[in-house]
């Protein structure tokens, strides 16, 4: 491709592309020009920390040296629908397995995260003979048809009337739950006992699955109470449920862990992954299955299927990231570094009164803004994101975030926290208080002006 102008780039843009989740005519995007490690320089030159690592996906960090070279060798293999073995998608799936929990056994490959979910509702279908689906208010699982009825917030609502069958039950959300809990196991056992109920009214043996986020993430990085997802498995052994859990954002090392669900004592039946697995430098997702639903498709066709099933490049780019996750202990790194992050995001929650609450785990975290720490009064309203709010003080934080050079994004009241995981300990710190300079100059012009708070 010959190189083109920036401005001829902004001008093609704005006629012929549609952007996502956006009104177009507010749509002014930049032009990222140069990209390393954690950082970013637009086509102002103005440097940025990707603290969200783009859309959580670039866990490597930008262009990767050996991320690079891999691509310098992409044309060598020949391309091969999926009926074919490739050396690739056989080693890619190798390792998956050999890091997945330990009653994992297969891979069938997406192209995405959503498709991987709307692949993941079809097996479970197909291996219980059972319709229902249980999924979570408070969770995104994509934007195709099936995960949109999956994904319980407003992302949904251009899918609805939504497919029969769709079930919504609440995440544990314990800073906004109205009852007090003397520990978090009361709060799980609560929460696990309303979902029983709720399995009990739809019929348990119309249920083929209950689908969930291991850790919500767009929502606000919602962790769960301590016993939540053991109840949760408990339960869906007891009435024979597959247990899915979406590892698309919380998977390959976010939260510290390989995967999320290592964080409790559960095993899912089945795991479905993407951005991490090749850190997006070419797309790619898939639908992990426990023994006992690899055994079932020996006997039973697997009635689903897609052209770019394990394709070769994409497949190619997994193996070579895998080796980056292993070679460069980055799940660890993530860990550590998490702690890091953990101290400043705690502090600032005990100096800054627009702060209600941080969440946090590895390097995934959210920081939830309030108008009023007693009363929790989030900074908007609920539903009012998504073009609605685009004069908003969310809107207006996050471009003050900007202006420091502290690229995120939000999502109702919380903003992601979530840089690529070979983020040093001293990079934190910088994007911190960048982070805080940002936020004292947000509570000092759009909160606390002449005492009393503005409303957007
Ligand atoms: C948990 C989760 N599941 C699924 C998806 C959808 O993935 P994709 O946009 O690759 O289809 C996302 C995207 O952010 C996600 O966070």
């Amino acid at each position: 491709m010959k190189p083109i102008e920036d401005r001829q780039i902004k001008e093609d843009d704005q006629l012929y592309v549609l952007h996502s989740w956006s009104k177009q005519k507010d749509v002014d995007p930049k032009i990222i020009k140069k990209a390393s490690g954690i950082f970013f320089w637009d086509d102002a030159g103005k440097k940025h920390y990707d603290m969200c690592s783009q859309l959580v996906y670039l866990n490597v960090g930008h262009n990767h040296p050996r991320l690079m070279e891999e691509f310098k060798h992409i044309g060598e293999v020949p391309l091969s629908s999926p009926g074919f073995a490739t050396a690739s998608k056989a080693e890619l799936a190798r390792k998956i397995i050999e890091v997945a929990p330990k009653n994992m056994a297969k891979v069938f490959f997406a192209n995405a995260g959503a498709d991987s979910n709307d692949h993941a509702v079809k097996i479970a279908r197909m291996v219980t003979g059972r319709y229902k689906i249980f999924s979570r208010y408070r969770s995104y699982h994509g934007a195709t048809f099936g995960a949109g009825n999956l994904s319980g917030e407003n992302r949904r609502f251009t899918v609805e009337p939504g497919l029969p069958g769709f079930i919504k039950f609440e995440t544990p959300y314990l800073y906004r739950e109205s009852i007090h809990f003397d520990s978090e196991e009361a709060a799980a056992a609560f929460y696990v006992d309303r979902l029983n109920s709720q399995i009990l009214y739809e019929g348990p043996d119309s249920i083929a699955a209950i689908f969930m986020e291991t850790i919500p993430g767009s929502n606000g990085v919602l962790i769960p109470p301590k016993g939540y997802m053991e109840g949760v498995r408990e339960l869906c052994t007891k009435y024979g449920i597959l247990m899915i859990c979406d590892e698309v954002m919380a998977g390959f090392g976010r939260t510290g862990k390989m995967f999320a669900v290592e964080h409790f004592d559960i095993k899912p039946d089945i795991m479905t992954f993407a951005k991490g697995v090749t850190c997006g430098y070419s797309p790619l997702g898939g639908v992990i299955v426990s023994q006992a639903i690899a055994d079932y498709f020996d006997g039973h066709v697997l009635m689903t299927g897609l052209t770019y099933s394990g394709h070769t490049v994409s497949t190619q780019i997994g193996c070579a990231t895998l080796d980056i996750y292993k070679d460069e202990h980055l799940v660890e790194h993530a860990a550590e570094m998490g702690d890091v992050l953990a101290e400043r995001l705690e502090q600032l929650k005990a100096r800054f009164v627009s702060v209600g609450d941080v969440r946090h785990i590895g390097l995934f975290a959210a920081v939830e803004l309030v108008k009023d720490k007693q009363t929790k009064e989030p900074i908007i309203a609920y539903g009012m994101d998504y073009g609605k709010d685009t004069v908003g003080l969310m809107k207006k934080f996050v471009g003050l975030l900007l202006n420091q050079g502290f690229y995120t994004y939000s999502h109702e009241s919380s903003v992601i926290i979530a840089p690529p995981l070979i983020i040093t300990a001293e990079q934190i710190n910088e994007a911190m208080d960048l982070f805080e300079s940002a936020l004292a100059m947000f509570e000092k012009e759009y909160l606390f002006s002449d005492q009393k708070l503005m409303t957007p």
